[in-house]
């Protein structure tokens, strides 16, 4: 007999004679002459009733079950008498696979989500994060679906790189030199001895190589594990983090904004009509007003302001911020929040930054003081995508490089996508993570991915 999920059973059409199902018990209820047994299997949210007879061969090993523990049970599909259920299981025989002794770390009662970090390996088995896992997974495959249905090539850029994307050194660093005895030159760390015979990092972007990709195959993307050493601790941060990264050939900023709006507002929707038993979890219990503000971002055009304005709007806001708000400086966390939480109260693109505060890549603007760079703001996160459109003029990214004292030489792969057949491209970084939070009301990134690297944390 085929194993059948608890999903399956919950939205049968009619009853079944023989099933199978095999999880974890929830909860086991004692009544007179049966027992209760709540089963979840991970499929979704709900479990299944299971109804044990006193009659069962085993029945005395079965009431001695405990949360947390596994069997395997073949019975019959039946109408739930019920209430708050249409389905339930009668058992013919229960098969106990493990069981769970008293100090299962996961008892019913409500654990806090620092406690449930400590037991990243079984939080799993509870209902909130079951529910943010199997989020996850549908919206890696939607991700996937929009650019596939808009024919975006899916490039598997490399995680071993020997360039700094972002240009800020935030980079884990890859060699297979032995750490007590690295070899010198002249005092020095002799690289060419290395595994590469160079500097090698793990990627914080894929950009770089998926442009290049861009100016063979058209539209492209990434989406992959990314990582910064940036020692920030913030509850938006990790070390290893997973990106999407599409990129346009023939774009401009204009349709950079476009597709990022398109995208969001597509993954979000597919959350609320593919999720919706699991994102209701999270209306209920983490963030009452989640569903305003999903419908808000699905039914709304993004605003669109320029950097130079964003300033304006703080300045003038009356507000006291921890930074202060100055042009030429970025914006902080505080800031951005101001913007598409309390003034707009929407997602908001802010474009058109200075260039000093950005990578070396994006386009220089005719004012020579602002690059075509563009993030995307939301509600209780702040930034969530941070794009730009690429200089793809020879001579003003050379300029560029050389301006911010990087070496030319390095760059050469690079540069030859704008000196053979260069086009205008834009593309852009969505956090995946940050994703995750905006669409479960999830305030710390730790509890969105399975198993979260921060400073000084890298248990399981
Ligand atoms: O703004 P960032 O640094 O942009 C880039 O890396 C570009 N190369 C992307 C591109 O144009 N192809 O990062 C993009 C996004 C951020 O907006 C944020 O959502 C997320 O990546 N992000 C992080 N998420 C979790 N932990 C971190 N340490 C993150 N750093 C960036
Ligand atoms: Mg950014």
């Amino acid at each position: 007999m085929k194993r059948s999920k608890i999903k399956t059973l919950l939205n049968a059409s009619q009853p079944e004679n023989s099933v199978l199902l095999k999880g974890w018990v929830r909860t086991l209820r004692e009544s007179k002459n049966f027992s209760f047994i709540e089963l979840n299997d991970g499929s979704c949210l709900a479990n299944i009733q299971v109804i044990v007879d006193e009659d069962l061969g085993n029945y005395a090993d079965v009431v001695k079950l405990t949360t947390g523990a596994a069997v395997t049970v073949t019975g019959e599909l039946i109408e739930s008498p019920g209430k708050g259920q249409n389905w339930e299981v009668r058992a013919a025989e229960v098969e106990v696979l493990g069981t769970a002794p008293d100090d299962y770390p996961l008892q019913k009662k409500r654990h806090t989500d620092e406690y449930l970090r400590t037991i990243a390996h079984l939080r799993p088995r509870s209902n909130k994060y079951g529910a943010i896992f199997r989020i996850r997974s549908k919206l890696s495959y939607a991700i996937h679906q929009f650019f596939q249905e808009r024919d975006f090539k899916w490039i598997h850029t490399p995680i071993i790189t020997g360039s700094d994307c972002e240009g800020a050194g935030e980079m884990f660093r890859v060699t297979s030199f032995d750490l007590e005895n690295v070899p010198k030159q002249n005092g020095k760390v002799d690289f060419n001895e290395d595994f590469f015979g160079k500097e090698a990092n793990l990627t914080v972007s894929g950009q770089l190589s998926v442009e290049t990709f861009a100016t063979s195959l058209g539209d492209v993307y990434t989406f992959g594990p990314t990582f910064r050493s940036e020692n920030s601790n913030t509850s938006r941060h990790m070390a290893e983090f997973w990106m999407i990264e599409p990129e346009m050939a023939f774009a401009d900023l204009q349709d950079d904004m476009a597709l990022g709006q398109e995208f969001i507002q597509y993954l979000v929707n597919y959350t609320i009509n593919e999720c919706a038993e699991d994102l209701e979890l999270f209306a209920k219990f983490v963030d009452k007003n989640l569903m305003t503000t999903l419908n808000n971002i699905v039914s709304h055009d993004f605003v669109r302001l320029p950097y130079t304005e964003a300033i304006t709007i703080l300045e003038q806001s009356g507000k006291k911020f921890e930074y202060d708000v100055v042009w030429g400086n970025d914006l902080q966390s505080e800031h951005e929040r101001f913007l598409t939480e309390e003034h707009f109260k929407q997602p908001v693109i802010v474009y058109d930054y200075p260039k000093d505060i950005k990578a070396f890549y994006m386009r220089m603007n005719d004012d020579e003081k602002t690059v075509a760079a563009m993030d995307i703001l939301v509600p209780a996160i702040g930034e969530i995508i941070g794009g730009s459109q690429r200089e793809e003029r020879h001579d003003v990214l050379t300029r560029r490089i050389n301006e911010l004292g990087f070496d030319e030489v390095d760059y050469w792969w690079y540069l030859d996508t704008r000196k053979y057949g260069t086009v205008p491209h834009a593309g852009f970084g969505l956090g995946f993570e940050r994703l995750l939070m905006l669409v479960s009301g999830i305030s710390n990134i730790r509890d969105v991915i399975p198993f979260p690297r921060t400073p000084k944390h890298l248990e399981f």
